[in-house]
């Protein structure tokens, strides 16, 4: 199902249900908050939103070959779902998307392949700049952006400068990106810090480790979503997805829709995340 927005606003519906909303960051703008209800938003309490939902975009290929279409013009149908859950995730008020565009691993793929994909991905950069900016969205990447292709890296460099100072939204591209190729990284740079002697082996915590990762500025994906109905990480955010929920689904990207999105979010609300805490009344322990 297609969201229809009344007067084309990208701002967040009023049928929401907004009460014991504690929990917004201060860096992200609110206001102008002047739309109408609408009804695939019923039911979706804003208090409980997921801050950062993180998305492993499979199942292009097969979607073409079911169409006995070429791989690529699954992605190129790929790419128009990514226009629509980028406008989803705006209009509820997500403040992080990361999309799983292109994986350490797909550089393997056929040349002809990854020459389309970098196609797509420079044209969708180029096309949607306006649109990410009117919408308040920043759009970063994460991943080894240095191996992108220099055209490719350029527009990239100047969407995201074009919409540095948005603070609606932001889109996190991965590219080129893998989890244990971005640990890697990251220990690489700690250890240059110990070397130079600018920092004590014992004071590398967690948080220090989290600090020199490519998503040093987000928060954890709260949401992981996974089309195509393979049920694996992929090497995607390994480590950020510590106490993310996990959400799979038999559909294929190109056919995944801001309804199906919604509904993931609904249940979402009502999963029961005690981050590996229990949560137990007197009763339980008098009973010990
Ligand atoms: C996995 O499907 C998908 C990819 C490797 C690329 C994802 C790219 C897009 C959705 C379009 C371009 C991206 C942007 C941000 C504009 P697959 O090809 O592995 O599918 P399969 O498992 O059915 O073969």
């Amino acid at each position: 199902m297609k969201y229809n927005s009344p007067n084309n606003n990208t701002n967040k519906p009023d049928n929401i249900d907004k009460s014991n909303n504690t929990n917004k960051p201060d860096n992200i703008d609110r206001s102008n908050n002047t739309d109408k209800p609408h009804k695939p938003y019923e039911g979706i309490d804003l208090s409980r939103l997921p801050k950062h939902v993180a998305i492993i975009m499979d199942g292009n290929g097969r979607w073409a070959k079911k169409k006995l279409m070429n791989r690529v013009i699954g992605h190129e149908k790929g790419s128009e779902t990514v226009r629509s859950i980028v406008t989803s995730c705006r209009k509820l008020g997500v403040e992080v998307l990361t999309l799983y565009a292109f994986s350490t691993e797909n550089w393997a793929r056929p040349k002809a392949e990854v020459a389309a994909l970098m196609l797509l991905l420079k044209k969708f950069v180029i096309s949607e700049r306006d649109a990410l900016h009117q919408q308040g969205i920043r759009l970063e990447v994460i991943g080894q952006k240095q191996k992108l292709p220099e055209d490719v890296r350029q527009e990239l460099d100047a969407s995201m400068s074009y919409t540095s100072r948005n603070r609606k939204m932001c889109l996190n591209l991965a590219l080129s990106y893998g989890g244990r190729e971005e640990i890697a990284h990251a220990v690489r740079k700690i250890a240059s810090k110990v070397k130079k002697g600018k920092l004590a082996p014992d004071k590398i915590t967690e948080e220090i480790i989290a600090q020199h990762l490519y998503t040093r500025k987000l928060p954890d994906p709260d949401m992981l979503i996974r089309t195509g109905g393979e049920m694996r990480l992929s090497n995607f955010l390994l480590w950020q997805a510590c106490y993310a929920e996990f959400f799979f689904t038999e559909t294929l990207w190109p056919d995944f829709t801001e309804q199906e999105f919604l509904e993931m979010v609904k249940e979402y609300q009502n999963r029961d995340r005690r981050f590996g805490k229990v949560v137990c009344s007197s009763n339980d322990l008098s009973q010990h």
